[in-house]
């Protein structure tokens, strides 16, 4: 069976100067999204028009970097700048609302981050929005653009149905990363994490989980039952996950662990891949790859552009492609349903969760849909 190599560097340049405006400024913008663009800058004609964040210094620090306009209020930005793409990078809670008036704007590409939404919905709603307007939607699981991992799950689909799943994603904290990106402290307090079990888990499955949803997807689809469910303190959770034809096992954690470790594997009857994703943060590279099958092992080298850097060749290739009336672009239609089936998994894993810790109940496994 062949394999597809890693695209070549795409250093097309383009006619026109894509116009971006990016709201929330910390540090996920200022150490993975902001040297993305410096970088692709050399070869894409792009310009970052407008900051925004209600923390002023954040914004200007970014500003400094794009010579764009500085806005406090996403509203204001809307109403004031034109961006042909916007990246939404505030926290979680805000991700929906701030997408769905930027498609009420006429804004026609969005990269949310990572999750797109918290509920279902705010899915549907995201939905119809993006249906109506002609929206490009990408999330920022920026894993899902990598190419290698990409060339590993669609051999691993040629062979016929994957049969056992295993996610593993221990990650030690952020600060480390953020610290060796030269960024300052944060200006913001970082979130209380939730008292209740539940929601605890809820919130691992949208922040972290939701990373490998794409590719869990891609592998069994979207209609997974939760079997068992645990939390694991300060920040992760097991669970057991099956389909008709499959067997999915997560295990992440986010946690002082020494060495980043953050593996997808999977088997067919025939074949087996295993991919080793770079932890978040990581400017450089991505996936490598091992495929098994009838022929043997081979080993699939990572792709030498970043992932960050991928993905946002991906949204603005998407600039150039009109979606037809009342239609959905097929990548808008992944990420839509990759957040779906992100968030059921989070509300049956909450469920889960909840009913095994409440004495008396019985937990009812329920279906996640695609
Ligand atoms: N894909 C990745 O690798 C990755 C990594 C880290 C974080 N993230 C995601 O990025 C998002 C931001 O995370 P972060 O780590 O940068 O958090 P952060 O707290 O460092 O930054 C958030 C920024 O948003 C600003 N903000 C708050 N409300 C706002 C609003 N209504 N409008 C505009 N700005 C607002 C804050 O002032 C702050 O500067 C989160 O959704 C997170 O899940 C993704």
């Amino acid at each position: 069976m062949s394999l597809t190599a890693p695209s070549a560097i795409d250093t097309t340049r383009r006619g026109r100067t894509l116009r971006i405006g990016i709201v929330g400024c910390g540090v996920a913008t200022t150490v993975t999204h902001a040297p993305t663009l410096l970088r692709l800058r050399q070869h894409h004609p792009l310009e970052v028009v407008a900051v925004c964040d209600p923390d002023e210094r954040a914004a200007g620090r970014l500003s400094d970097l794009f010579g764009s306009a500085i806005f406090t209020s996403h509203t204001d930005l809307l109403t004031r700048a034109t961006p042909e793409i916007l990246l939404i990078a505030a926290p979680d809670a805000t991700h929906a609302a701030i997408a769905l008036d930027a498609m009420n704007a006429g804004v026609t590409n969005l990269l949310v981050e990572k999750p797109l939404a918290t509920t279902r919905r705010q899915v549907d709603a995201i939905e119809s929005a993006a249906r109506r307007t002609g929206t490009h939607i990408t999330a920022g699981t920026m894993l899902a653009h990598d190419r290698t991992a990409d060339s590993a799950i669609e051999h691993l689909r040629r062979s016929g149905p994957a049969r056992l799943v295993e996610v593993q994603c221990w990650l030690p904290d952020n600060e480390p990363f953020i610290a060796a990106a030269g960024q300052p402290p944060r200006t913001v307090a970082t979130p209380q994490l939730p008292a209740s079990d539940s929601a605890l888990a809820r919130l691992v499955v949208l922040s972290l989980v939701s990373h490998n949803i794409p590719h869990l997807r891609a592998l069994v689809g979207g209609n997974v039952r939760v079997q068992h469910a645990s939390l694991r303190r300060p920040f992760g959770s097991s669970a057991v996950l099956t389909t008709p034809t499959a067997v999915t096992h997560l295990d992440v954690r986010f946690d002082s662990v020494a060495e980043p470790l953050w593996t997808l594997s999977a088997r067919t009857d025939s074949s087996a891949i295993e991919i080793r994703y770079p932890p978040s943060y990581v400017q450089a590279g991505g996936a490598s790859a091992r495929v098994t099958d009838d022929d043997g092992t081979r080993e699939l080298t990572p792709p030498r552009k970043s992932t960050y850097a991928q993905m946002w060749e991906d949204v603005m290739n998407l600039a150039d492609a009109a979606v037809p009336p009342h239609q959905l672009s097929p990548a808008s239609v992944r990420a839509i349903d990759d957040a779906r089936c992100a968030v059921d998994l989070a509300d049956q894993i909450a469920a889960f969760i909840q009913d095994t810790s409440t004495p008396h109940r019985t937990p009812t496994p329920q279906t996640v849909a695609s």
